[in-house]
């Protein structure tokens, strides 16, 4: 099979990439060039910008494909522009979109590929609007589309997140023993897919035309709770953790600047249903143990230099000293 991955050295794609390879098939990137983590040398890439549209679908037009995987494709001009590169010359698309999709709000948990499309970040609106574009393709000209929605993946290409923040340094004050922030009780459940698992299951689904004009959440089934992702980190990193939680409005109210993401989305429990997908997939199960697939992301900081010195930045001890310091009623 001959696939062409749009992206591909990213952290979901650089997982597709591994699958796709350990299935012996041909693999073609189509990305800038300028990621800081190679391809591997069996990787074929064509060097483009897709926001150069004229020359993105002249250089994908000029090639038929068993498969392309969208893995930047954040609205409906890059949905549009794909499906013109693609359109005749491709045996399945498979587009990658977001559960962000379904909120914040969310209209329930273990939420079903049916569920109200209730998102309001710009982020989630314009991934249904590519998405649409594409689902409209399939139904008025049969375009060969399937729509992936991953929750949050994590794996080499991205920062480890934690609850209360994208930076890194939560890694080096575990290191340093010093306690870290968690917001409301910790037991806001989530769920957590390496995105080498992730991988398996785009490379997986490729060639499946009971697929087209279908979607399906991509997460992992087993949600886990704040409180067990920031240990999960402790076990990986092998050291004891010191959790203090503290309520959500009060983090937001203390620094409205470092914490009010939070409230567009690690402050929400997300459970996403795996089901539709364990019935196209049935041999799909995600089988990384997650203080490993944790390591290997921590591994990547490293190299990366992304785990910032802790005692740079005080505003967590301040805090937890604040909560700390609150008179307790007896
Ligand atoms: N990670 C998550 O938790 C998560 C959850 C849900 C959905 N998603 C979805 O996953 C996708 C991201 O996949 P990823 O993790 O593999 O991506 P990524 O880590 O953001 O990497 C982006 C890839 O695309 C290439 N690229 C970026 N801009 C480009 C452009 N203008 N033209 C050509 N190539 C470009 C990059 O290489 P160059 O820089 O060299 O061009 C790189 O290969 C997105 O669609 C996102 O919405 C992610």
């Amino acid at each position: 099979m001959k696939v062409l991955v749009i992206g591909g050295t990213g952290n979901i794609s650089r997982g597709i990439v591994a699958a796709l390879l350990a299935r012996n098939y041909e693999v073609v990137l189509f990305n800038r060039g300028q990621h800081a983590d190679p391809p591997p040398s069996d990787v074929r890439v064509i060097k483009g910008d897709r926001q150069h549209r004229d020359d993105f679908e002249a250089k994908v037009s000029a090639e038929n494909w068993d498969a392309v995987i969208d893995m930047i494709s954040f609205n409906a001009e890059d949905a549009a522009s794909a499906i013109r590169a693609c359109q005749g010359r491709v045996g399945h698309f498979v587009q990658c979109s977001t559960v962000m999709t379904y909120g914040p709000p969310f209209s329930g948990i273990n939420l079903p590929e049916t569920a109200p499309l209730q998102g309001t970040s710009g982020y989630g609106l314009n991934k249904v609007a590519a998405d649409n574009l594409l689902l409209e393709a399939h139904a008025n000209d049969g375009f060969p589309v399937t729509i992936f929605k991953p929750s949050y993946t994590h794996g080499p290409g991205m920062n480890l997140l934690r609850q209360v923040g994208g930076d890194g340094g939560w890694i080096d004050r575990l290191r340093k023993g010093k306690p870290i922030l968690s917001a409301g009780d910790g037991l806001n459940y989530f769920q957590f897919l390496a995105s080498r698992d992730a991988g398996d299951a785009f490379a997986a689904i490729l060639g499946k035309t009971e697929c087209f004009g279908e979607i399906y959440n991509i997460v992992h089934p087993q949600a886990r709770t704040w409180d067990e992702w920031h240990g999960a980190a402790a076990s990986a990193l092998d050291v004891d953790i010191e959790i203090v939680h503290v309520s959500q409005e009060t983090l937001i109210a203390m620094s409205p600047e470092r914490f009010s993401g939070l409230r567009g989305n690690f402050g929400h429990t997300q459970i996403f249903s795996h089901n539709k997908l364990a019935q196209v997939l049935p041999d799909f199960c995600p089988q990384i143990p997650v203080t490993e697939s944790v390591a290997e992301n921590i591994e990547w900081m490293d190299k990366h230099n992304l785990i910032p010195n802790s005692d740079a930045d005080d505003l967590e001890d301040r805090v937890i000293e604040t909560i700390r310091n609150l008179p307790r009623i007896r």
